[in-house]
């Protein structure tokens, strides 16, 4: 008895642990990752003016435009250059961290 009533409690942990890694958008690694942009694209993508901003982009399109990014062969552009270094779960894993970011407000 005591050792089923254990498994439940344990469970019920597990969920809310398990959750940040499981959608990603929370995750360091997303963090960790979405961090590269930061330094042309603004703290959490949040711009000023002169450069895209990406934050609150919806993370299908950003993931969609740096696959296109990772296609193109026109070298001279930075973001040809840059998107390179991203697998298609690296993408998605920055995609859902610029969504989950409001366009502005924060700091
Ligand atoms: C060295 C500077 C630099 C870095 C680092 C950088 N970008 Fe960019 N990015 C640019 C510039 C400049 C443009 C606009 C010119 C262009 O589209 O090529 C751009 C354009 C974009 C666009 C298109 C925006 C639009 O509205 O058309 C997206 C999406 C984007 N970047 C995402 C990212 C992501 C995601 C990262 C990090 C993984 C990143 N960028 C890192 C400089 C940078």
């Amino acid at each position: 008895m005591k050792f089923t009533h254990s498994l439940i409690v344990l469970s019920a942990l597990a969920v809310p642990l398990a959750w940040p890694t499981a959608s990603g958008a929370q995750s360091t690694e997303a963090r960790d990752l979405a961090s590269n942009c930061f330094q042309c694209h603004g703290t959490d993508g949040r711009a000023e003016k002169g450069m895209p901003k990406i934050a609150g982009k919806d993370a299908k399109g950003m993931v969609e435009k740096m696959q296109e990014f990772r296609r193109s062969t026109e070298f001279k552009k930075v973001m040809t250059r840059h998107a390179r270094g991203y697998t298609d779960a690296q993408l998605w894993l920055i995609g859902e961290y610029f969504e989950s970011i409001p366009e502005s407000g924060g700091d």
